[in-house]
């Protein structure tokens, strides 16, 4: 084996080989086991994209049934994790509340049997099933409100909408969420679902494989740039003060939040979709006013920074949608969460089933052989400097 360059972030080093998804980053193509992920959105639901990414081929009819049947029988929450949710600040992050609580399920489970198919069935439809039911919990515990039981009559999606608005959607906001859910099934090897695959290569349960990657999620240049794109629109507040806006954070050389990709180099399909679907709320609910300001954003960034690759990616127009959806901000990240599980169980399978514990090695830029200093000896910092 040759030893290979160091590559910060481990730009265009593989991880492993895989046949879950496919991303090509120059012709903005995405396929999950091969399919082009427009044809998913288009015909599928977000369940059968689980399946699909999960067991490896389109589910038929009765294996999709079973699946669906089995996701809506363990929807509801033990008590004691909504006990537990109930000792949570209210003025916690949501990303944190689901994390703990995927971790918490695994305390209820903790048989690890990764050689057991029932085991690994059966943690796949807990996780799927439960995700939603405590991001929606957690929304309205911290309200002080109970949570709403889930709904057995109705679709994942529009289930996830009633207990979270406590009313039933209508179909068509129902649907194009679950399109956002499929959207955001899987992506390759991205943060989350590296430190997914890094965690499961030690063996450990798939619910800490799970939390693990919540955590990694839930930062601002991977599934929390949702958020902060929402941010950003308030703060910029017109469509006059673009251009300004995105010269100071270019002289300043901050980054623009939902713009820029490792692997795209042009507008993700994903965005195009997302910006589609908010288009099709506003025609219905009416626009929103942050909308002007993105499009706007979209022409400036592309005419300052498109020579470099810097294009809208799945973060930037996913808020635009969830917030005609009537989904608080902090929430936005969850529910990529709720969506990126499948892809993260999926690498877990496959992962498991070829394993070898991941053990990168490093280049060490430290001393060697220093002294060791006996403590009532030691100089504090400040008396170090000259
Ligand atoms: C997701 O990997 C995935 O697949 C992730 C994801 C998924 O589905 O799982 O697609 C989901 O995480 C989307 C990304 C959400 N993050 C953001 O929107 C945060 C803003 N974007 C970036 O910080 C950045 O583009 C990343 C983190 C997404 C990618 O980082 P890279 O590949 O390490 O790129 P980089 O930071 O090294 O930037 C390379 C160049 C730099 O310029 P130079 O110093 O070479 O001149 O591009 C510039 C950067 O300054 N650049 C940006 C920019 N992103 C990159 N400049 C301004 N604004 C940006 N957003």
């Amino acid at each position: 084996m040759t030893t290979c360059d160091y590559r910060p972030g481990l730009e265009g080093v593989p991880a492993t080989q895989s046949s879950i998804s496919y991303v090509d980053g120059k012709e903005g193509i995405l396929e999950y086991r091969g399919i082009r992920i427009g044809d998913i959105a288009q015909h599928s639901s977000f369940l059968e994209t689980a399946y699909l990414l999960i067991w490896g081929g389109l589910p038929t009819h009765h294996e999709l049934q079973a699946f669906e049947h089995q996701v809506q029988y363990h929807r509801r929450l033990k008590y004691r994790i909504r006990d537990m949710m109930k000792c949570f600040p209210e003025s916690g992050h949501p990303m944190d509340a689901l994390q703990a609580c995927a971790a918490a399920l695994g305390l209820f489970h903790s048989r690890r049997a990764l050689e057991d198919p029932t085991y690994v069935q059966d943690a796949v439809v807990r996780l799927i099933a439960k995700i939603p039911t405590m991001v929606a919990a957690f929304a309205l515990m911290r309200k002080g409100n109970d949570p709403v039981q889930p709904r057995d009559d109705l679709s994942y999606a529009a289930n996830f909408l009633y207990m979270l608005n406590e009313q039933e959607p209508d179909p068509l906001a129902a649907r194009i969420f679950d399109v956002c859910l499929i959207l955001h099934a899987e992506h390759t090897i991205n943060a989350s679902t590296f430190s997914a695959m890094v965690t499961a290569s030690t063996l450990t349960d798939p619910y800490a494989v799970v939390a693990s990657a919540v955590g990694t999620l839930a930062g601002p240049l991977h599934g929390g740039a949702n958020e902060e794109v929402i941010a950003m629109l308030k703060e910029i507040g017109s469509v006059e003060n673009v251009r300004p806006y995105i010269d100071a954070r270019i002289a300043n050389k901050e980054k623009i939040m939902g713009f820029g990709h490792r692997v795209y180099k042009v507008k993700d399909p994903r965005a195009e979709t997302l910006q589609r679907l908010a288009e099709q709320l506003f025609d219905k609910e009416g626009r929103d006013a942050y909308y002007d300001i993105a499009l706007e954003l979209e022409l400036v960034v592309k005419e300052k920074l498109g020579h470099k690759g810097i294009y809208p990616n799945v973060d930037f127009y996913s808020g635009l949608v969830y917030r005609k959806l009537g989904i608080p901000t902090d929430l936005f990240t969850p529910i990529f969460a709720i969506a990126r599980v499948a892809g993260w169980l999926a690498h877990w399978k496959e992962q498991i089933g070829k394993n070898r514990i991941f053990r990168p090695t490093q280049i060490y830029e430290g001393p060697h052989d220093q002294r060791y200093v006996p403590l009532e000896n030691r100089l504090q910092l400040w008396e170090k400097q000259p």
